[in-house]
């Protein structure tokens, strides 16, 4: 149980404090040593301004060369755990396991090795966006037969890396995936077929991760011991007007369009949430269609999804406020079966991306609704952190009082709300490729100086701060403490 005193505010003991990061936003290398191309390095390399600059990931903080320079930071926090994504395409290039990158293995288990001998326990991500071009090529999330290549590779992952790795993560948050790659069609593969293909993608994407946590669960458990989950991203909703009995199931509904529409299937009954059912046929029906935009899951896979994740693994940013609003176009879209608006509060300080409002309360809220609807799983809060604009201060006084205040927030979720929050990751443990706003964005508690061949990360203070928060277990004295929330 967490202890409070008037200023210590110390976190369970085996708490686990970590940071984050994914393959496409720090390796580099993007085709050395026989990696194959992902959908990422097809969509940067268009150009046409899709990304800040035309900026891409080729090079990046050059993990992949310079994997010690980001252990020597692991190692300056004092992390207990590391959470890093495989790039599947440096694995195997073409997305199915007819070819092994045996280069691609050697850096992962050098990696891995590494963490372990420096008694830091890797988590280790699936997939983090980048699908492997050659199966975007083959109808990528949208066609079914997915289900079955990202069981074979998650099979060989576990098969090769498993005996040392025992946190998984299979798909780093559907959700935006699936709104922004096909909805919105702002992130590759630029789909924009509103109000139908985000719902097929989500589909295959909860079966493809149902699947591998079976195969987990049959195959590998008993001798590697290990947990599996999905990444979900959520931020907290709060009624627009309190007072407003449609604002109040707006705000509802929200979460349910987010969270739920994950969680519900893989932790609750095997299925997608009610209203998201309801509404989505009714406007289908009104749309002149024949069946629900929203595909059905048979009763035998509805058996084979519930219950599939062994902790529940949250990103937490922001929040929002909620009202009801229905859609004023005709057509089929993710807003007009949600029927919300969203807007964020003048007195919310926003840190960059410009959709960061920092709302600290926002995450023990979103905890507590979490522990209430599914059933007290553990939690990992798996991403939380806050960009600054390029160039961003190494002295981020603001950005660490946000960390600051965060974490009180996750504290008192332990403590007075008996949330089982097992750990914590900062997003992230470098300045990195911050997908459409390339380096301008820069969410590190270490420093990447890209102007510079060598890229040397340096501390920025957060990191400084952070380091203190994880020797002691928790926030101590007025200089970490000291902020009411
Ligand atoms: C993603 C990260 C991203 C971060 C900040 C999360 O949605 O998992 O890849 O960099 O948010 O935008």
């Amino acid at each position: 149980m967490a202890n409070t005193t008037l200023d210590k505010w110390i976190f369970p003991k085996g708490f686990a404090w970590g940071a984050a990061t994914a393959a496409y936003q720090i390796e580099g290398g993007w085709n050395i040593d026989g990696k194959g191309p992902s959908v990422w390095d097809t969509f940067t390399h268009k150009g046409g301004d899709r990304v800040f600059k035309n900026q891409t990931g080729d090079v990046a903080c050059n993990s992949y060369a310079l994997w010690e320079k980001d252990l020597k930071c692991i190692k300056q926090l004092g992390l207990t755990h590391y959470r890093f994504s495989l790039s599947w395409a440096r694995l195997l290039p073409d997305g199915t396991t007819s070819f092994i990158n045996q280069k691609g293995v050697d850096y992962y288990n050098k990696v891995i090795n590494d963490l372990r001998s420096n008694h830091v326990e890797p988590m280790v991500t699936l997939y983090h966006l980048d699908l492997p071009q050659a199966l975007e090529d083959r109808g990528g999330w949208r066609s079914e037969k997915i289900v079955d290549s990202f069981d074979k590779y998650a099979k060989f992952c576990f098969r090769t890396f498993g005996d040392r790795v025992k946190l998984w993560l299979t798909i780093n948050e559907p959700y935006i995936v699936s709104r922004l790659g096909y909805e919105d069609g702002i992130l590759p593969p630029e789909v924009k077929e509103q109000g139908v293909a985000l719902y097929q993608v989500a589909h295959n994407m909860i079966k493809a991760h149902a699947r591998v946590w079976h195969s987990y669960d049959t195959l590998f458990r008993k001798e590697q011991s290990g947990l599996v989950s999905i990444v979900l991203y959520s931020g907290w909703a709060e009624p627009f007007n309190p007072n407003s009995v449609d604002d109040k199931a707006a705000s509802e509904r929200y979460l349910e369009f987010m969270l739920g529409w994950f969680a519900n299937p893989v932790f609750l009954d095997g299925d997608y949430p009610a209203v998201m059912k309801s509404r989505i046929q009714n406007l289908s029906k009104s749309q002149g269609l024949s069946s629900s935009r929203l595909p059905e899951f048979t009763e035998d896979e509805k058996r084979m999804i519930k219950g599939t994740a062994d902790f529940f693994a949250l990103n937490y940013y922001t929040t929002r406020k909620v009202s009801y609003e229905e859609s004023t176009c005709f057509g089929p879209s993710f807003l007009g079966d949600q029927a919300t608006k969203e807007s964020t509060d003048s007195s919310w300080p926003v840190m960059e991306p410009f959709w960061l409002a920092v709302v600290p309360w926002g995450i023990r809220k979103l905890l507590k609704y979490i522990k209430d609807k599914y059933n007290a799983p553990a939690i990992y809060i798996t991403e939380n952190g806050f960009g600054q604009k390029d160039p961003s201060p190494l002295e981020d006084v603001q950005r660490w009082s946000y960390y600051r205040q965060t974490l009180t927030e996750v504290y008192k979720a332990i403590s007075e709300d008996h949330v089982d929050v097992q750990g914590y990751f900062a997003w992230s443990l470098l300045d990195n490729f911050e997908w459409t706003f390339g380096y301008d964005v820069r969410f590190g508690l270490f420093h990447v100086d890209y102007e510079n061949p060598d890229l040397p990360r340096t501390s920025y203070k957060s990191a400084k701060e952070y380091a203190k928060v994880i020797k002691n277990n928790g926030l101590i004295g007025p200089d970490q403490f000291g902020v009411s929330a």
